[in-house]
């Protein structure tokens, strides 16, 4: 891993204010690194932030404030005329293909065009990389003359990688790329993702509702609540030692028990579900939180050590340590 990350986050946020003068904290102070090469996991509910988290990182959106670097270069300050080149190292694939591929192209148009957009080819040339980049993905040189409509839901996601790899990026955000893809698809797709990140060094942000899926392509993950990051964590460990309680409520939902055992998952309390325009003071999980204690309602705890590569921002973190 080399010293300075291929993506620096820090003190990002992203607010919309709304007509009846109320603000949606939508991301709300985050600090985030993406390495060269690494697979990063952004999980938590709907909501949460991570679909803005995402296109700011890529400069999709207006930054409220902080700093996005990529690859040590000011996001947040350059002009869209220098942002042109370095779209074509940041890619992203969004969660339904049909939407995001013109239905009047064929195929090998749809691929050709970054890759002349970019001046990474022409004509002939850009065709016969189209029909390679299919090939990558698990699809063939024959599809390149046919239309979006003629293709699943997989295959559809497939080409949308494939245009998003044409430019050989170094990060790919994907943005719950599966979630509307059959289940037995969704593996397959999850296999492709990890293959391409480790054959060309791509950094990937996966974003996603589903804990499995983290587990096939990532090796950390970011668990965001609220627009904030309150855990993060290498894979195996997030699911063998949570230390935030909201990253255990989320884990106890897809973990389920067998049916002989006697434990049962803890639901979250529904109650005074807080939303990104009110946004709780001290930590935002306490209302929501089955062991907050008073400190929690008053302090906002910042993101600790409470292990190797692991952090939580609770005061009295589930594993690693106390408050
Ligand atoms: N353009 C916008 N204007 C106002 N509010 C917005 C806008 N975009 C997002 N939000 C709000 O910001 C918050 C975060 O939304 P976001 O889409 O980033 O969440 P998410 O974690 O991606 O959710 P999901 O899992 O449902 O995709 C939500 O409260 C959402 O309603
Ligand atoms: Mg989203």
């Amino acid at each position: 891993m080399s010293a300075h990350p291929l993506v620096e986050i820090k003190g990002l946020k992203v607010y919309f204010p709304l007509a009846h003068g109320e603000v949606v904290r939508a991301v709300d102070g985050v600090d985030l690194r993406i390495h060269a090469g690494e697979a990063v996991g952004l999980v938590g509910e709907s909501g949460s932030g991570k679909s803005t988290l995402a296109r700011a990182l890529l400069r999709l959106l207006p930054l409220t404030a902080g700093e996005v670097w990529f690859d040590g270069r000011p996001l947040h300050r350059l002009p869209e005329r220098e942002m042109r080149p370095l779209r074509a190292q940041m890619q992203i694939v969004f969660q339904d293909p049909m939407a995001s591929l013109n239905p009047r192209m064929r195929v090998g148009a749809i691929l050709a065009e970054p890759l002349e957009v970019h001046r990474i080819a022409r004509g002939r040339q850009a065709w016969e990389q189209a029909g390679r980049l299919l090939e990558r993905v698990g699809l063939s040189r024959e599809h390149l003359h046919r239309y979006p409509h003629e293709f699943s839901g997989g295959q559809r996601q497939r080409i949308c990688i494939a245009r998003a790899i044409a430019t050989q990026p170094r990060l790919l955000v994907a943005d719950e790329p599966t979630s509307a893809l059959d289940l037995s698809i969704r593996a397959q797709i999850h296999r492709l993702l990890r293959e391409l990140q480790e054959e060309l060094n791509m950094a990937i942000l996966f974003v996603t509702h589903d804990l499995h899926a983290v587990r096939q392509v990532c090796s950390r993950v970011e668990v965001m609540y609220l627009g904030k990051i309150v855990e993060c964590a290498p894979v195996q460990r997030l699911f063998t030692e949570p230390a935030h309680p909201y990253t255990r409520t989320l884990l106890d939902a897809v973990l389920e028990p067998m049916p002989s055992q006697a434990r049962r998952p803890r639901r979250l309390p529904t109650g005074d579900a807080p939303t990104a325009t009110r946004v709780p003071t001290g930590c935002r999980f306490h209302t929501r939180c089955p062991i907050a204690q008073e400190r929690c309602r008053e302090e906002e705890p910042e993101l600790r050590e409470v292990g190797k590569g692991h952090r939580a921002a609770c005061f009295y973190p589930l594993s690693g340590g106390t408050g």
